[in-house]
């Protein structure tokens, strides 16, 4: 990946210190623009993705940068993109999660008494945490849970949040009432953590797509969704050839849903579901 790209994105960098004049104009000014609510991010998180944006622009503070955001309308589309980087949710495009939980996990399950599922672009947990759901729901005596999901993440910081797995009312909107009951508990502030019975499947560690394969290869599943924004044509086929390498016999590609594979590297895969992005293996 082009590091010119990839340094501003990525937070493991302290914010610097620079002056918060015009910052709460500029924010309410991004909510309207982009239509999306920033009150649930940290303060933080979104001084450093603006100030990626700042750098990129030559904005030397946030009064320059809204200036300039107001004057280029195609900073809109890259500021939403540097904003919701880290975007995920619970059963993010249910038709793909209820598809995954109802068929496919089940014929695994049928053959198998375990299952080895690989989570690559976790973000904070959502995505793997929904994995450990649905399987859990369809556990019978003699399946084999622990550990089964690995899940990872270039960020080492949205990391911490994934081990964490406490998680505000809102990041759980998709999941039934009955779901939220079972797999979390409430904390005092009112918040919701994972119960150990699903943390104890998802194994968080930092691993960088460019870099190869983690430890483990022979997954069932892999679930590499919205994770290419920033990567090149290249990039986007090396890591096609990358989640084949990791996959075993007939295992399934789980791609996000405005993500394509490139003709050069399709031959790899069959489709599964092609409309919900789901392939596999060949
Ligand atoms: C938008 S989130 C997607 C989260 C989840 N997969 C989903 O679809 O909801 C993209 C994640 O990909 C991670 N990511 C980006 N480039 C990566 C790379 N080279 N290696 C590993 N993770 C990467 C980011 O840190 C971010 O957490």
């Amino acid at each position: 990946m082009d590091k010119k790209t990839v340094i501003p994105v990525f937070p493991q960098i302290n914010v610097p210190k620079i002056s918060e004049k015009g910052l709460p104009e500029l924010i309410q000014d991004v909510q309207k623009r982009l239509n999306i609510q920033l009150t649930s991010y940290k303060q933080d998180y979104i001084k450093r993705r603006l100030l990626s944006r700042m750098n990129s622009t030559r904005s030397k503070d946030f009064v320059e940068y809204h200036q300039y955001l107001k004057t280029h309308p195609e900073e809109e589309e890259k500021l939403r993109n540097a904003l919701t980087i880290n975007v995920t949710k619970f059963h993010r495009d249910p038709d793909v999660f209820n598809l995954v939980g109802k068929e496919i996990f089940n014929t695994i399950l049928h053959e198998k008494k375990t299952i080895k599922i690989w989570s690559a672009g976790c973000s904070s947990g959502e995505e793997p945490y929904t994995y450990a759901i649905l399987l859990h729901e369809l556990s019978k005596p003699g399946i084999i849970l622990n550990g089964v999901i690995t899940a990872t993440d270039i960020d080492e910081e949205i990391l911490k949040k994934a081990k964490a797995g406490v998680y505000d009312k809102n990041a759980l909107e998709n999941l039934s009432e009955n779901q939220i009951t079972r797999h979390f508990d409430k904390t005092p502030d009112g918040k919701f953590s994972v119960k150990p019975h699903i943390k104890n499947m998802v194994r968080f560690q930092s691993h960088d797509l460019m870099k190869g394969v983690p430890v483990a290869r022979m997954f069932d599943v892999v679930s590499c969704r919205n994770v290419t924004i920033y990567f090149n044509e290249q990039q986007k086929k090396d890591l096609v050839k990358l989640v084949h390498d990791s996959l075993g016999k007939e295992g399934y590609y789980i791609m996000g849903m405005s993500e394509y594979m490139s003709k050069d590297v399709e031959s790899l895969f069959k489709p599964y579901k092609p409309l919900l992005k789901i392939f596999k293996k060949i």
